[in-house]
């Protein structure tokens, strides 16, 4: 029988890349999304690249009881929780809206899953949980560091509750994803712009397109190759399979609770994703070396190989192939400044 999967923020970057790989392994996706960094017109780049236009509730999810409601209506098997703030800089800013929207957000979700007998879900986390790791590559085993800012102590306190309630009963798998980019090789879906990207891809793309004037490289002082920051770039549909490995194996592990890190297990330097992006559209962009950009790390990238050997996951697409995705993407998106 068709699992039904709850995908909160399943109109987002990656909840919508997900919802796709979800309905194309054969799942019935639901999701529950309250648009406030995603319009509904997501749901017709997912139509129109899967066929199925998937039931969308325009709901917080700190509405405990309207979840619990979607929950039985549709005998949702998993959850898959992507609803949350993630820009690092607003969190400093704003900590209590991010302490309230993703930990309340979590407990709220937790609160309707435990209230309706569901006891499977998928977590949203990052690598920012090592803050910059000792050894590299760094392992599911890396210790927890103190957070750079509140927006990674919202995914850390998160991941420490889950291990907590895992243990009465709630069998949860978190992703720590690593830095997601690109865009659904059809250009249906993608990340959505709004205002100035903080993110380097982003940034590159919209640079090229004439929307930014210069992009500024924070930093080439750092003890890497080149003197720029590392970083393990994953392409988001590979991300997005990711998903669907980690809801197949809710259903068959005993482990109350896994974590995965998800990357290519290949780190990178700023210079070599600006290089690259240059090669495969050949076009020269314009950027500048600037100063190092404060909470930033000196380099992270993923040993993935417990999420290759457990899951059967392992990453396909490589950064020229980022850079391709993420560069047609740009081109269909309206003018904008
Ligand atoms: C950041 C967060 C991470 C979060 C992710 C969400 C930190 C330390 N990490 O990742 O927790 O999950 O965003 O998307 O804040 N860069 C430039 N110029 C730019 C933009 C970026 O040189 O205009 C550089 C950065 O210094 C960094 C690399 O590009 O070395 C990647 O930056 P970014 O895309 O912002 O991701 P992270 O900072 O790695």
């Amino acid at each position: 029988m068709t699992k039904t999967i709850a995908v909160t923020g399943g109109l987002g970057f990656i909840g919508s890349h997900t919802v796709v790989e979800l309905i194309e392994a054969g799942y019935s996706p639901v999701i529950i999304d309250n648009l406030s960094n995603s319009t509904l017109s997501v749901l017709d780049g997912i139509e129109k690249i899967s066929g199925i236009r998937p039931t969308c509730y325009t709901l917080n999810v700190l509405e405990t009881s309207e979840l619990e409601a979607i929950f039985n209506t549709h005998q949702v098997d998993a959850v898959i929780h992507f609803a949350a703030f993630k820009a690092v800089g607003e969190s400093v800013l704003k900590p209590l809206d991010y302490y309230h929207n993703n930990v309340g957000g979590l407990i709220s979700l937790l609160n309707a899953m435990k209230n309706t007998g569901r006891n499977q879900l998928v977590f949203s986390s990052s690598c920012t949980v090592y803050g910059q790791p000792q050894t590299l590559p760094v392992t599911e085993n890396s210790p927890f560091s103190k957070a750079e800012s509140p927006y990674g102590q919202t995914k850390k306190i998160g991941e420490e509750m889950l291990m907590d309630i895992s243990k009465t009963g709630m069998k949860t798998i978190s992703l720590r994803y690593f830095n997601p980019v690109g865009a659904h090789p059809s250009a249906l879906i993608g990340e959505l712009p709004l205002g100035i990207p903080n993110n380097l891809v982003p940034f590159i793309t919209q640079t090229a397109a004439g929307w930014r004037k210069q992009l500024t490289v924070f930093g080439n002082d750092y003890q890497t190759h080149d003197g720029t920051c590392i970083r393990d770039y994953i392409h988001v549909v590979d991300l997005a399979k990711a998903h669907v490995k980690a809801i197949e194996y809710l259903s068959k592990t005993e482990a109350m609770f896994t974590a995965f890190n998800i990357g290519t297990g290949q780190g990178l330097t700023v210079l070599e994703v600006i290089k690259a992006f240059e090669e495969t559209t050949q076009i020269q962009l314009n950027y500048q070396i600037g100063l190092r950009r404060k909470g930033d790390i000196e380099k992270v990238w993923a040993d993935s190989s417990k999420a290759n050997a457990e899951l059967g996951w392992e990453a396909k697409f490589d950064l020229h192939q980022m850079m391709r995705d993420a560069w047609k993407w740009q081109g269909q998106l309206p003018i904008t400044i």
